[in-house]
């Protein structure tokens, strides 16, 4: 599901001017689509029409949510493997429900409503459970023309008089009600079976009420049914495990549809909960999200985080920034917008509907560091006015007021200091070094370092990423942590090590450096292994190897990439003809 909020339809265009048009965002504008309730999650209101919703829900046989196991660990793989399976099962003629089916529920849920489904529910589907059912009976057993039909063996014959049945599909008639009332009235009215003039005319008009709800679900229901009809087209929906109201939560990611974003996307949807991935697609891309676009616990809203928004969530993961250099300081003065104005509105929302938040705040916020490895206390060394400095300084105000939120406000607050991260769906053109360097070398193309090589970086593997935020959101520690990888090479060593990897011939070519590049990095993360206990688990050979697979596949996808330079990241003068 994907919204588009009315300001956001407004403007045209990327905010950043951005150098990613190449990839297009499919969005419809549905203005009023709602994603919560005042009063708590509405999936846990339960309501005569939720009932009927739930009921039909369970006849679109390819919404299937099924209990797939043990989850925490979810990785891309299983992503794969699950998309995989219902491809298979997708090729398998009758593995879905036909629209037949999806009929069979819509009527049993309507029948329900009226309360005599279940003896309509249970004949139902006991005869649709018998093998021996032909089709054409158990069509009949539904229709009006059920009187004409060949008389049904014994042993399947339906108790529900037929008119009763067709009072299920088309909605009762006067003289039908007439009888619906005796009947009622012989029942509930035990010794004395008698109305008043009054009752009857209440019970009537509550019928027929309810043969308006009744008309309006099947509308409803014929509408979905109808766009959820799987076509070669549309994805399928992912399978993800069931669990109980009480534990599910509704959780906002912004910034979701971007690299470390999607990846989070995938390990909460694994889990069970619901997601409202939040995104304005400047480096973001909507094919990080796609395999879930179609799942009814999913929903992606297409907005700057710069401008407020209304949602109703238990859980706040604030991604939304752009995080390579060059993607930052392609439009310094929007970078900074989003760290401070993103990050106001995100806690503004997280104050208002009392949710937990999680700022993704990085090891630039240390600059180029005095201290190493860096712990959480050091307060770092920043040149404020820098061409990294809308990312750094964007960051380290962003820290400042999710505690003052916490001090002033009482909200929960949580914050993780991300070091370099690498992993497949990392943007081709993010100008980063491991992007750069398995893209050159995938392509024969030589390996360009800036400077002289011997500044040092450690990379942590995406899915170590996500399992430390999960577990700084879930657990009680609310002071900055260290997320990374204490593996640290020299860029040089890095270079060579890609292409003793990869087999590869490319050449390594030193550019001049690029201005603030911090010499030195890497984490002190004794506090998330205290606090959390929490460290990485992905060698980053293990890590390289899924990465390069993954870029094989773009590069044969998009034919040639032409990793972005320093250089590209300029914002372009605007000429002004005089
Ligand atoms: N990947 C890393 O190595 C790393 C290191 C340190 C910190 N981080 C932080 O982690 C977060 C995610 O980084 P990533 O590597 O996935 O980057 P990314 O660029 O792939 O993802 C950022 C996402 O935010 C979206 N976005 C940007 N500006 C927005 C705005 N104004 N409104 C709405 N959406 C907006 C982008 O479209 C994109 O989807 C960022 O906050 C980044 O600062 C990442």
């Amino acid at each position: 599901m994907v919204v588009l909020p009315r300001h956001a339809r407004r403007r045209s265009g990327n905010p950043y001017g951005t150098p990613n048009s190449s990839y297009s965002q499919r969005s419809s504008a549905n203005d009023d689509s709602y994603h919560g309730h005042p009063y708590g999650p509405p999936s846990r209101i339960l309501s005569q029409q939720s009932i009927l919703l739930l009921l039909a829900g369970m006849g679109l046989g390819y919404m299937v949510t099924v209990n797939i196991g043990n989850v925490s660990n979810v990785s891309l793989d299983a992503i794969v493997k699950n998309l995989e399976e219902q491809r298979a099962a997708a090729a398998t003629p009758g593995s879905f429900s036909s629209p037949l089916d999806m009929m069979n529920n819509q009527r049993e849920a309507a029948a329900l409503l009226r309360g005599d489904g279940s003896n309509y529910v249970s004949n139902h589907r006991r005869a649709s459970s018998d093998a021996d059912v032909s089709e054409a009976e158990d069509a009949s057993s539904i229709s009006p023309e059920d009187e004409n039909e060949p008389e049904e063996p014994e042993g399947m014959r339906r108790s529900v008089p037929a008119e009763e049945v067709s009072n299920a599909i088309s909605g009762p008639d006067e003289d039908e009600l007439d009888g619906k009332s005796a009947a009622k009235n012989s029942v509930h009215g035990g010794k004395n079976t008698k109305h008043t003039f009054k009752e009857q005319a209440e019970e009537e008009e509550d019928i027929q009420d309810l043969g308006g709800a009744e008309q309006r679900f099947m509308e409803t229901q014929k509408l979905i049914a109808s766009q959820s009809i799987p076509t070669a087209t549309n994805p399928h929906v992912m399978k993800t495990p069931t669990i109980p109201d009480a534990k599910r939560k509704k959780i906002l990611i912004t910034g979701g549809a971007g690299f470390v974003g999607s990846h989070l996307t995938d390990k909460l949807m694994m889990e069970g909960h619901e997601v409202i991935v939040l995104d304005n697609f400047f480096t973001g891309q909507r094919k990080n999200v796609d395999h879930w676009m179609h799942h009814p616990r999913f929903s992606l809203v297409v907005h700057d985080v710069t401008e407020p928004i209304m949602l109703e969530v238990d859980e706040i993961y604030h991604l939304a920034c752009p995080a390579s250099p060059p993607h930052y300081q392609y439009n310094p003065v929007k970078t900074i917008k989003t760290s401070t104005m993103g990050t106001i509105n995100m806690l503004g929302l997280a104050k208002r509907v009392g949710a937990k938040m999680l700022l993704t705040s990085t090891s630039e916020i240390y600059g180029d560091p005095q201290v190493h490895p860096q712990p959480e206390s050091y307060w770092g060394n920043v040149n404020t006015i820098g061409p990294r400095a809308c990312y750094d300084e964007g960051k380290r105000v962003a820290e400042t007021m999710m505690y003052s939120y916490k001090n002033q406000n009482n909200v929960d607050v949580r914050v993780a200091r991300i070091f370099n991260t690498f992993g497949p769906r990392m943007h081709p053109n993010d100008g980063r070094v491991v992007s750069n360097f398995i893209i050159q070398t995938l392509q024969n193309k030589a390996l360009t370092i800036y400077g002289d090589g011997s500044q040092t970086r450690s990379f942590q593997y995406v899915s170590d990423l996500v399992d430390g935020l999960h577990a700084l959101m879930n657990g009680g520690y609310d002071m900055p942590v260290n997320l990374g990888n204490p593996d640290e090479y020299t860029v040089k060593h890095f270079a060579e090590y890609i292409k003793e990897i990869t087999k590869s011939d490319s050449e390594i070519t030193f550019l001049p450096a690029t201005k603030d590049d911090p010499t030195q990095r890497k984490p002190d993360i004794s506090t998330a292994k205290r606090e959390l206990d929490w460290e990485p688990k992905v060698t980053v050979k293990e890590g390289l190897q899924k990465t390069m697979a993954y870029f094989s596949r773009v590069l044969e996808e998009a034919g040639e990439i032409i990793p972005t330079g320093p250089e590209a990241s300029k914002p372009k003068r605007k000429i002004v003809d005089e």
